[in-house]
């Protein structure tokens, strides 16, 4: 198993460039099969979920061409199959952007459940009533959800909640059906609207991704394009968080400063200074961390990607902070692992309530997913002495580099599998 070895200690302090967008890289891998030309993506992060994502789609025939570390060629004419196997969705779930893709382009997709996860039950109810309302007849068969339809037929589709997921699938199939399709209370996530303007880069016809109401005109072809996807938000509001617990001065380079106002408001909430530039953005962390309240709401709003991130800085902060969750049910499995670094936090329902210490000390705690690894890593780094983060492998599936990133701002941190590189490393540290 690979692990992450920290010292803590150190204040991040330089420079760091961030890479794609994970969330939109994998709605618009699977968009990309959609048309039979070739499709060349850049800005594409190299990460396990959309490492796995692309060998899901040269599985079911697709051509894959890695053109360079963040560069991607796709080409969708050689498709043979339109069942994707359990091996992949049960790696990624949002290989379920297959369901979407394949529906709109051949009308008929199989793809299994996704299970639940480690931050609670996913249901996709709101995807299948979505396929359904286009006029596919869903059904459940061998743990495989099976659609298809002789023709899509445009519809007006009510999302019952706002689904990042359901919006995109549905905006999908939806731009390779007959006539008009109206989603109200769609999802207003910076990738939601990635994924329009690349299947309109495509020849799609879909006007109101960014607001609640998405209009989409079905075409009957989409075509090749060359497309650059959007910086990871998550990822820079990561080494922002980073930068705040450890008192540093980091420059987040690669991001759209708007898509962080959320993140930003809440760090200079807590006493940091921010500055923003075109196309970057700085944190300045030089005085005491201070308590906030913050609750997670899909965009604009402070998103639940970053909940367990902000949790780990306010462990150190002045006072009572709060953390509500509000879109998933089992997001605090992280908590347990900040106390055992001496973080004073106790979960009542979807409410974390942080009492602020003046330092936490490094223990041995384990990754529960992704953004769960990356708040232990974010604790590893402030608190003294040193911390083995075990189960990285999910912290890979979203983060190009990170140890690598976060050495070159001054951490003290090392990939290690063996108990024997851990001793050498805590040798080698101090
Ligand atoms: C996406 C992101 C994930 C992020 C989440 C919320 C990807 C690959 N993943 O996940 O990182 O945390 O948005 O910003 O982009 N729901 C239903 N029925 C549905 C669909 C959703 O009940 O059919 C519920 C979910 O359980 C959850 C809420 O709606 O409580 C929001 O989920 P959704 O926005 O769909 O999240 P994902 O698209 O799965």
């Amino acid at each position: 198993m690979e692990r992450y070895a920290i010292k803590g200690g150190n204040p991040l302090a330089g420079e760091v460039e961030i890479a794609g967008a994970k969330n939109a890289a994998l709605a618009i891998l699977a968009a990309a099969i959609m048309t039979d030309e070739t499709v060349l993506i850049e800005n594409m992060p190299d990460v396990r979920d959309t490492n796995v994502l692309l060998e899901a789609i040269q599985e079911i025939g697709a051509i894959v061409e890695r053109v360079d570390k963040s560069r991607v060629k796709v080409n969708g004419s050689t498709i043979t199959n339109v069942s994707v196997d359990y091996e992949f969705i049960k790696k990624i779930r949002a290989s379920y952007y297959l369901l979407g893709a394949l529906l709109g382009k051949y009308k008929h997709a199989e793809v299994p459940l996704p299970g639940g996860c480690n931050i609670g039950s996913r249901p996709i109810d709101q995807h299948l009533k979505g396929f359904r309302a286009l006029g596919a007849s869903v059904e459940i068969r061998n743990g495989a959800i099976v659609t298809q339809a002789e023709k899509l037929k445009g519809s007006h589709i009510f999302l019952d909640m706002v689904s990042v997921g359901a919006t995109i699938n549905i905006m999908m199939a939806a731009s390779m059906a007959n006539g008009r399709t109206i989603i109200e209370n769609a999802a207003r996530e910076p990738h939601v609207v990635d994924v329009a303007n690349f299947l309109n880069s495509m020849g799609a016809n879909i006007k109101g991704a960014g607001t609640d109401v998405i209009r989409i005109k079905g075409v009957e072809k989409l075509h090749k394009t060359e497309y650059s996807i959007i910086p990871d938000q998550i990822e820079a509001g990561t080494f922002m968080f980073a930068a705040a617990a450890t008192r540093g001065d980091v420059l987040v380079k690669n991001v759209i400063p708007k898509h962080l106002e959320a993140t930003t408001a809440k760090l200079e909430e807590i006493g940091c200074e921010v500055k923003e530039f075109d196309d970057s953005v700085r944190v300045i962390a030089s005085r005491e961390l201070r308590k906030t309240h913050v609750k997670t709401l899909p965009y604009p709003g402070y998103p639940t990607d970053m909940q367990p991130q902000i949790a780990a800085a306010l462990t150190m902060a002045k006072g009572t902070s709060i953390v509500t969750e509000s879109i998933f049910e089992n997001r605090f499995k992280y908590v347990d692992e900040l106390a055992r670094m001496g973080a004073n936090i106790k979960v009542e329902g979807n409410t974390a309530i942080i009492d602020g210490v003046d330092r936490l000390t490094g223990a041995r705690v384990s990754a529960s997913d992704l953004r769960a690894g990356a708040a232990l890593v974010i604790a590893g780094l402030s608190a003294e002495g040193i911390t083995i983060v075990d189960d990285i492998v999910y912290i890979q599936r979203g983060y190009e580099d990170f140890e690598i990133k976060l050495r070159s701002l001054g951490a003290e941190i090392e990939k290690v599998s063996t108990e024997k590189e851990i001793q050498k490393f805590r040798l080698r540290v101090g």
